[in-house]
């Protein structure tokens, strides 16, 4: 009996540590519930006296994060969104000085407004800062006072004084709010759609947003919400403004699907048949994916006894070297602008490289103002293996049988020598112009190449994922591009009867184990680029969805629009006959789309691309 109560006291004097813990977290969940009672009491007293505000609070940013970046960048906590570590990352990078000064030759705006913008972005890095500083001196502060008091002080200063007028920090962070609406007002609305000042300004809202946690206001959340529908604003204005959509079509992430919703969506180009997929023949831009010289090796080192097989290839996927013309009159972004025009074309994909500025071979590359930018990227990895498969694909439909010694034996090296570009950083390498995307393999950097290929993409005015959920992608389509349909409801490319076959040969042609690992290697960087994106393309995601939760108007379904972008002129010649797109196809595949939107008719590019032919 004495030893048991002995033990007993000992237990206690043991566990003493834990019960003070276990009655401080009971009185911090008493007193979290009871600032949330005291919280609602006191909105519902306000709400008396003031018929106007609504029966809840209004959280559209908080509601607009959520739908955009929950759970790939936040998650949301009681006191309000925090960010992921990688998150945090991305943001930091897509905000410091070495990205906003490679990004600004791609700027679609004149000096002034390039300087009053960046402007805004480096005094929302800075107001933020001093906030976070700020909120962490008073953290700091609190809790080398005596915690009971101090909490109680804490409770009635949050419940008799708007949180927002308690510090200079939180002045400083609703001066930039109220300076980020005056510049937005006052920016040239059509020309540009501002893609860089909005994904830059939305990352400043979100890391806002997360600084301030409860200190949050509902005037900086009325002020952010203005924000993100102005952007909206500036988005569809300069988006009206533009005479095409350019597609960057990274070979094997939709580019079929995009193509044909492009015709759903009212968009008129070329061809939307496989041999073609949007793409100008005249324009010179389709893929450059084969390297004939690895190919007829191949041929004479694995099937020696087949002396046609250096000619059993499509020539329009051997392109490999095939460069820009030098006096390309069709590589400038004034000269493209004045052919589609001419043949009443307002989309149109490009499967290459980015072109020199102004058409001038040497020249560094550029975005063309004329036209609304679109990029589609995908997980690279996925891409590559699709890539694969697809030129096995090809192989199997010119080679038949003699597919499998073929490829029989390939190294990573020999698929490297035969696919340079494709399997090593293609997107970087389609961002930053032929001098980079011919560099040998394995000869891009992370210090040079990286930051502006991140650069390129932050100037696409619309970045879509493969990947995004369901949600996004149509929130992409509807509120970027203005187009009713997505590229998932359309149907991808068709794959042969061979199907069986061909998967048999890829399974064991492809690289695996070590060669994979050492792949997977080779394109860090389009992986780091491809987190970018994701980043970027979820930025503008919270744009999207406060559009749609404000039910702006997309404005405008006129017959022939490319979404926002408005219907080319009719083609001389074409006033009322509706054709089915260029000239016969030699030797290929492909078949023709029958509900092709496309009309090649009399126009300069139509006939050009006529006699061009297929890819
Ligand atoms: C960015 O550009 C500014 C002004 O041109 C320059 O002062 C600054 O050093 C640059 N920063 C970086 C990181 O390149
Ligand atoms: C830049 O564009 C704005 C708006 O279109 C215009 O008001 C301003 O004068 C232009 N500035 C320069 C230097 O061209
Ligand atoms: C757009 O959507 C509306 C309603 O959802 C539908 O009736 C219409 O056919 C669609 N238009 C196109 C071009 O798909
Ligand atoms: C491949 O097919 C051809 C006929 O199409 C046939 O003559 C030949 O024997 C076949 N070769 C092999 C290795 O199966």
């Amino acid at each position: 009996m004495h030893h048991l109560t002995m033990e007993t006291i000992r237990r206690i004097v043991l566990a003493w540590p834990l019960i003070v813990g276990l009655a401080l977290l009971a009185y911090d969940v008493l007193m979290y519930a009871e600032s949330l009672r005291a919280g609602t009491h006191i909105t519902q007293t306000t709400e008396q006296t003031v018929d106007v505000l609504p029966q809840t609070l209004q959280r559209p940013l908080e509601d607009a994060l959520l739908t955009a970046l929950s759970p790939s960048h936040l998650h949301f906590t009681a006191i309000g969104p925090t960010l992921l570590p990688n998150a945090a990352h991305l943001l930091d990078t897509l905000l410091d000085d070495a990205f906003l000064n490679a990004s600004a030759t791609h700027w679609q705006v004149n000096a002034s407004v390039l300087h009053s913008s960046l402007q805004l972005l480096r005094s929302g890095r800075d107001a933020i800062l001093q906030h976070r500083h700020e909120l962490q001196q008073q953290h700091h502060r609190r809790r080398r006072l005596h915690l009971w008091n101090h909490r109680q002080q804490q409770q009635q200063q949050s419940l008799s004084q708007p949180s927002s007028s308690s510090s200079p920090a939180a002045a400083s962070l609703s001066d930039w709010l109220a300076a980020v609406q005056q510049t937005l007002a006052g920016l040239p609305a059509g020309s540009s759609s501002h893609p860089q000042l909005r994904r830059g300004l939305v990352a400043l809202l979100l890391q806002a947003r997360v600084a301030a946690g409860g200190s949050w206001s509902q005037s900086d959340e009325d002020a952010a919400a203005h924000i993100l529908l102005q952007l909206y604003e500036l988005h569809r204005r300069g988006a009206t403004s533009k005479s095409a959509v350019e597609y960057y079509h990274f070979s094997k992430a939709a580019g079929t699907s995009v193509c044909l919703t492009s015709a759903e969506s009212g968009c008129t180009t070329f061809s939307t048949s496989e041999q073609f997929t949007c793409l100008l023949p005249p324009f010179g831009d389709g893929p450059r994916w084969i390297s004939r010289r690895a190919h007829e090796e191949r041929c004479r080192r694995a099937l020696p006894d087949s002396p046609d097989c250096p000619n059993q290839i499509y020539s329009k996927l051997a392109k490999w070297g095939s460069r820009y013309p030098a006096k390309g009159a069709l590589v400038g972004c004034g000269a493209r602008a004045t052919a589609l025009a001419k043949s009443g074309f307002n989309f149109y994909a490009s499967e290459y490289t980015l072109r020199p500025r102004g058409g001038k071979a040497g020249a560094p590359p550029g975005l063309c103002a004329q036209f609304l930018n679109l990029a589609v990227l995908r997980s690279p990895m996925s891409r590559v293996s699709s890539h694969l498969r697809y030129v096995i694909r090809v192989t199997y439909d010119k080679l038949g049988n003699r597919t499998a010694p073929y490829f029989g034996g390939m190294r990573l090296a020999d698929w490297r020598a035969l696919l340079p570009a494709a399997l090593d950083n293609y997107y970087v390498r389609g961002l930053l112009g032929e001098g980079v995307f011919y560099t040998g393999v394995g000869g891009l950097t992370e210090w040079e190449h990286l930051p502006a290929a991140r650069a390129v993409l932050g100037g696409m005015d619309v970045l879509l994922l493969l990947e995004d959920p369901v949600l996004l992608s149509r929130l992409g389509h509807k509120w970027g591009l203005g187009w009713n349909a997505t590229f998932l409801e359309a149907e991808g490319r068709r794959d042969t009867a061979s199907l069986e076959e061909v998967n048999r040969i890829v399974n064991t042609v492809l690289p695996t184990g070590d060669e994979a690992d050492s792949l997977a290697a080779g394109n860090a960087l389009d992986l780091q680029l491809y987190d970018f994106a994701v980043l970027l393309s979820r930025l503008d995601a919270v744009v999207w969805a406060a559009a749609e939760a404000a039910g702006e108007p997309t404005k405008g379904k006129r017959r022939r629009r490319c979404g926002y972008v408005p219907a080319a002129p009719l083609p001389a010649g074409t006033a009322s006959r509706e054709q089915s797109g260029g000239g016969g196809s030699k030797g290929t595949a492909g078949r023709r789309h029958k509900r092709s939107s496309s009309r090649g008719g009399s126009g300069a590019v139509a006939a050009a691309a006529a006699a061009a032919g297929g890819r």
